[in-house]
Parts: C-alpha cells; structure tokens; sequence
C-alpha cells in the first residue's frame, strides 16, 4: 500500500484528495461519505450534494442500508452539477447477508442494478455470518467461499473493480487468503481510538490488503470524550476532526457519516492540519478493545 499525498492542504477534489494505492492498481480515496440511516431520495440528495460540495469523491453503501438506489440516483442527478463523471467517483457497496452463499452472484448483480452501474469499484462481503444460520453453523465458512467465487469472477468479468470484505476477524481473513484466487483489496472494520485493531492492522499490512475504518467517531459516542475535547479545543478544531484526522494521518481511509450539511463540510477538513506525534499516542493509548457495533467474534 502506498499513500498519495497524505497531508495536502489543498481543498480536496478528485485530484487532491489523498487516497490509498490498493493492490488492484485503483486509489481509494482517504475521506468517504458513509450512508448508513441515510434513507430516502430527498435526505440521500441533499447529503451527496453536501459532499460533492465538499469534495468528497468516495461514498460507502450496502445491501442492508436500502439506500443504493437513491445514492445511485442523486449521483446521476448531481455529477453534472460538478462537472464530474462516473469516473471521477469511487462506489463501494456489500452484499448482504442474507445474500451470503449460492446467491452471492444474483445479490451482487441486484446491487449493480439498484446502483444502475456498469461497475462498482469496491465491493465487500458485509459480514462473515449468513442471515439466518447461528454464528457456530459450520454452513458459514462454506457460504464465505461460495461468496467469495462469486465475487471473484464478478470482478474477472469487470462488474466488479475490486473485492474486499468487512467484519472479518484475523481467523476469517487467514482462512480467506489461504484459499483465494484472488486477494481481498480491502477489510473495512470498526477502527477509532478506543478499537486499535492492531492484529488486523498487522494481517493487512502483511498481505497488502488495505485496511478501511468505518465507524470513526465510535458512532458518535466518542465526541464527548474528555480527551478527544481536550485535544480539540489545544488544536481549534472540533472533536469529529481530531478524530477522523487520527486514523487519516496513519494513513486509513474513513468513512464518517452524517446527514447534516456543515458537518458533511467540517469532516472533509481533515488534510490541513496535524496532530502532534504526543497527541497522535496519547489517542492511541484510548485502546480498550471497545465495539460500537457488530461483534463478528463468535462467528465460525
Ligand atoms: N461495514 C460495516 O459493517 C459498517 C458498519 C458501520 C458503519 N459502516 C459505514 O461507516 C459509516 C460511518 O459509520 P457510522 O455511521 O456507524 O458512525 P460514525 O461515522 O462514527 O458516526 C456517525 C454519527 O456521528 C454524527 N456525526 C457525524 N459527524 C459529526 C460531526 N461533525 N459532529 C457531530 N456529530 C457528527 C452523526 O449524526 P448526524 O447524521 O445527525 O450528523 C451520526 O450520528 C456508515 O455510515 C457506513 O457507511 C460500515
């Protein structure tokens, strides 16, 4: 993995917004636009058009989250505005669990449908579990293979730029690299000041498997924290970018979501300032193994 331009003070657009090299060759951008509860075309409108705005290139979606029609549509609608094309925009999306197995293939194709894409440029096997088995049920690491055929020969046939997975623990991700053809480009997993990931950090880096944050401000909760209001107040920036600034200057691409224009705005201004390295360790020092979300741990 290598990082283009990781501290640019320039305003960001495709062509200075850092990004990540990933092994397929393509650069994922350092600042996405997670779409999580984004629901609807009016609030999903307003939320890509707050980002496009902004600089935002890169927007996150999923199966799960029902929104890729309307993300898919409000981009349709808004490119022009911005005098940007397909091109200029990084798509991830995931299949959902309920699609994990012999419906791998049809998921995918659903998700390039709803999208109306000819391509997604990142697309991930959302959780290592199948909706509907328990996390013991020995039919999920044979769903996981069955998944990850599909997908690769989805991304052979192009429908697919790059392949990835999210909520992989280190076990699920050996198991993976032992029996692929073709190599994750991404594990997209919880990571903020209080969740390290430091194994899977270390398995990533390893493997050249870029290594992508999601739930940066512990879902919010860690904006009240006395250390993380402690460091932005020394620095006059707001909590949100002290800590989305923590994982991009590490290198890790994020995905902060919010459906509020000036913070859509705020969260891009990540790349003109720096913490210092005492203040980049004493977040560091936060680490207590805290999940905000999802716990894919017990899943066999
Ligand atoms: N792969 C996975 O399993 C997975 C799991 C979780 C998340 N994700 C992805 O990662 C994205 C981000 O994670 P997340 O949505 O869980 O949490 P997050 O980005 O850590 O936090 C989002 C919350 O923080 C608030 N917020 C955002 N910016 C703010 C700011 N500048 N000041 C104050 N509050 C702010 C938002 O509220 P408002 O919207 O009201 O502003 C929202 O409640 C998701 O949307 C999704 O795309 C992936």
């Amino acid at each position: 993995m290598s990082l283009s331009n990781p501290h640019s003070s320039i305003p960001p657009n495709i062509s200075s917004t850092p990004t990540v090299l990933l092994n397929t060759g393509a650069q994922l951008p350092l600042l996405g636009l997670g779409t999580f509860q984004l629901r609807g075309p009016e609030d999903t409108l307003q939320a890509v058009d707050a980002a496009l705005s902004a600089g935002y290139r890169c927007f996150d979606t999923a199966s799960v989250y029902r929104n890729e029609a309307d993300l898919g549509r409000a981009l349709r609608h808004l490119l022009p505005k911005y005098n940007l094309s397909r091109e200029d925009i990084f798509i991830i999306s995931k299949l959902g669990p309920k699609d994990q197995g012999i419906k791998a293939r049809e998921g995918a194709l659903r998700s390039l449908e709803l999208l109306d894409l000819e391509y997604i440029d990142l697309y991930l096997i959302h959780w290592p579990g199948t909706q509907g088995l328990g996390v013991g049920d020995l039919r999920n690491p044979k769903n996981r293979a069955l998944s990850w055929a599909a997908l690769e020969k989805l991304y052979t046939q192009g429908r697919l730029r790059a392949i990835g997975v999210s909520n992989y623990t280190s076990g699920h991700m050996k198991e993976l690299l032992e029996g692929c053809s073709v190599k994750p480009a991404v594990l997209q997993v919880e990571f903020h000041p209080c969740l390290a990931q430091e194994e899977l950090r270390r398995l990533c880096g390893e493997n050249g498997v870029c290594f992508q944050a999601y739930s940066s401000l512990g879902t919010g909760a860690l904006l009240q924290d006395p250390l993380v209001l402690q460091l932005a107040q020394a620095c006059g920036r707001s909590p949100a970018q002290v800590l989305l600034r923590w994982a991009v200057q590490q290198g890790i691409p994020v995905l902060p979501k919010s459906s509020h224009q000036s913070r859509v705005s705020e969260n891009a201004q990540v790349f003109d300032f720096e913490l210092s390295t005492e203040d980049m360790e004493r977040l560091g020092e936060m680490d207590c193994g805290q999940k905000y979300c999802w716990d894919p741990s017990q899943v066999v």
